[in-house]
């Protein structure tokens, strides 16, 4: 019998055991991990973080559209690995965070460089037409698969698409896992994952690390 284990797709030691050994975050992406953690806001888990944080500096992104932005933990992060004038538009669609958002960016110092726009991500990607270095998606689960042609379309050839939680806590990988009230999520999920690997334009690893995480490249 499999169990469910909250935030947990490989073995809790081994994410002990990673969390531990990973790198120092600044005292002001400490502060609002503490703050998220207080407050129940969903922010990427460390190990997750700290891959964004490589992906961002080995791409040096000029353009980066984060869809789901929270408190702005994981636009600031992304913010560090930017070329020099680079802009993050990250969208949000509940005003509460998203001025909360604007708030943390501006104690930052970022407000030129990360743009908060309060919009529901699943119309506001349609009327997109910049082109992006680096998307990362994050925002509502059950609509990645219906926003993914237009993630594509936006990813310069080399861009990367980063996918948030797309192992849903195991659901995804296991009927066992599945919570009743989920199995929209879980199957649009499993839906997402067969339309990014078969897509040949895209090279694509799943990654289980955190809530488990795609890596794709737009060939
Ligand atoms: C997991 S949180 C984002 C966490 C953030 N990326 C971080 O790690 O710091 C997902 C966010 O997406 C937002 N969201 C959900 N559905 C959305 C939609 N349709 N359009 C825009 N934002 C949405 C939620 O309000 C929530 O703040």
């Amino acid at each position: 019998m499999i169990e469910y284990e909250k935030d947990a797709i490989v073995h809790p030691y081994v994410t002990r055991y990673i969390r531990g050994e990973l790198f120092e975050r600044d005292e002001f992406l400490r502060s609002l991990e503490s703050y998220a953690e207080e407050n129940n806001i969903p922010i990427v888990p460390r190990e997750t973080a700290s891959l964004l944080s490589v992906l961002s500096h080995m791409m040096k992104p000029v353009n980066v559209l984060e869809i789901g932005c929270a408190i702005g933990y994981s636009s600031i992060l992304i913010s560090r690995g930017l070329s020099l004038g680079g802009q993050i538009t990250t969208v949000e669609y509940s005003p509460e965070m998203a001025a909360a958002a604007r708030e943390n960016i501006k104690r930052a110092g970022l407000s030129d460089t990360i743009a908060v726009v309060e919009a529901d991500a699943k119309d506001y990607i349609k009327e997109l037409n910049g082109v992006y270095d680096f998307i990362f998606l994050d925002g509502p689960k059950a609509h990645y698969v219906y926003m993914l042609d237009d993630c594509v379309r936006l990813l310069r050839k080399g861009g990367i698409l980063v996918s948030d939680n797309v192992l849903y806590k195991g659901m995804t990988a296991d009927d066992r896992l599945v919570i009743r009230r989920k199995i929209t999520i879980v199957r649009r999920l499993r839906k997402f994952i067969s339309a990014l690997v078969k897509r040949e334009d895209l090279k694509t690893s799943i990654i289980p690390i955190g809530d488990g995480v795609t890596v794709s490249v737009k060939l």
